[in-house]
């Protein structure tokens, strides 16, 4: 990996008939810019340029390829490509919008209709630093994700997999609504192809079959992440990599501790979307919806008195690790 990352275009540089007003983001696959349209309508247009097969000098337009990475760079351009051509097939508020997708300057912009508001991520980051008993309230994981899964349930309809969910790409609009974004067809192809499959994936929300060259995936991937995110509004970490939970699972004990203060049902989701063996998990995103829609039959089981002194002794445990170790940081990418 070049350890300079490349260089975003500067601010009034022209693509495709875009103006780049300013960077928001620079991820490992790609830079984002907010940019305007020819009638002066805020877009955000992000652009392919892999800091570990591209560099690009300051104030230059092309990125430069070494001959060694070409074939790679290349790669991953075209499922970029594929990806706006997917995306841009698929109409729904719970799904970023591409609005248009064009090649220039040897690499390829995706234009996406301009979200304001911030990551599930920030949110999740700002709620548990207030160190209330909840770090949301059901019914607000509840409603959230019923939005999330109505548009995965498209995107899965669409024959296509996210398979990167994760709080820092579900985008919370300041009018409330949640938006699926960074689909990474690319990131997927790379990694694959790439040898470097690990690093890729956010610890935490990445399904074991994930770890697997050989392993298929399909819905029940992108679930297993949905699982992990519900979890991290509950406890306001991510749970332990998939990795570490084949070795020793303690899934069932972090989340017994959330007994009485979430309800019976959705602990048991958390655990159904989890679960490491794929067939164990809901098949569908409908499956998952039917589970998450039966508000009626909340129930609140609290802790007897036994399982309260069994739990101090193995937070004490977890906790002394902890200092140590690693758990409590693996929140996956920092705040943008
Ligand atoms: N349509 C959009 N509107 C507003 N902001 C956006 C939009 N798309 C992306 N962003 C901003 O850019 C950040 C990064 O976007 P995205 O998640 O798509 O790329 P990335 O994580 O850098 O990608 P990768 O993981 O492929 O390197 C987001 O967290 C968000 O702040
Ligand atoms: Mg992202």
């Amino acid at each position: 990996m070049s350890k300079v990352k490349p260089a975003p275009l500067p601010p009034d540089t022209v693509i495709g008939g875009y103006r780049v007003v300013r960077r928001l983001s620079a991820g490992g696959f790609g830079v984002v810019y907010l940019s305007l349209d020819m009638e002066g309508q805020q877009v955000a247009v992000k652009e392919y340029l892999p800091s570990s097969l591209a560099t690009r000098a300051p104030g230059e337009l092309l990125p430069k390829v070494q001959a060694d990475k070409l074939s790679l760079y290349r790669l991953g351009l075209k499922s970029f490509f594929e990806e706006g051509r997917s995306l841009a097939q698929i109409s729904h508020p719970s799904v970023v919008s591409v609005l248009n997708f064009f090649r220039e300057n040897e690499t390829v912009y995706m234009v996406m209709n301009y979200l304001e508001g911030a990551t599930l991520q920030d949110f999740i980051i700002t709620a548990r630093d207030l160190k209330t008993q909840k770090v949301f309230r059901e019914s607000t994981i509840r409603s959230l994700f019923d939005e999330v899964l109505r548009g995965l349930r498209i995107v899965h309809q669409h024959k296509m997999l996210h398979l990167d969910i994760k709080p820092a790409n579900i985008f919370i609009t300041d009018d409330n609504k949640a938006v699926l974004i960074d689909f990474g067809a690319a990131r997927e192809v790379l990694s694959k192809e790439g040898n470097f499959i690990r690093p890729m994936y956010t610890p935490g929300f990445a399904a074991p079959e994930m770890y697997r060259r050989d392993a298929s995936m399909g819905p029940w991937t992108d679930i297993y992440a949905i699982g992990a995110c519900i979890y991290a509004c509950m406890q306001g970490y991510p749970p332990n990599e998939a990795p570490q939970r084949l070795e020793k699972d303690r899934l069932s004990l972090a989340l017994s501790r959330l007994r009485g203060v979430y309800s019976d049902n959705l602990i048991e989701v958390v655990e159904w979307c989890m679960a490491l063996d794929p067939l164990s998990r809901p098949q569908s995103v409908f499956a998952l919806q039917k589970e998450l829609s039966r508000e009626g039959e909340r129930r609140y089981t609290k802790l007897t008195v036994g399982e309260k002194v069994r739990l101090q002794f193995d937070t004490l445990v977890s906790d002394t690790k902890k200092k140590t170790g690693r758990e409590a940081t693996d929140m996956g990418a920092k705040p943008k």
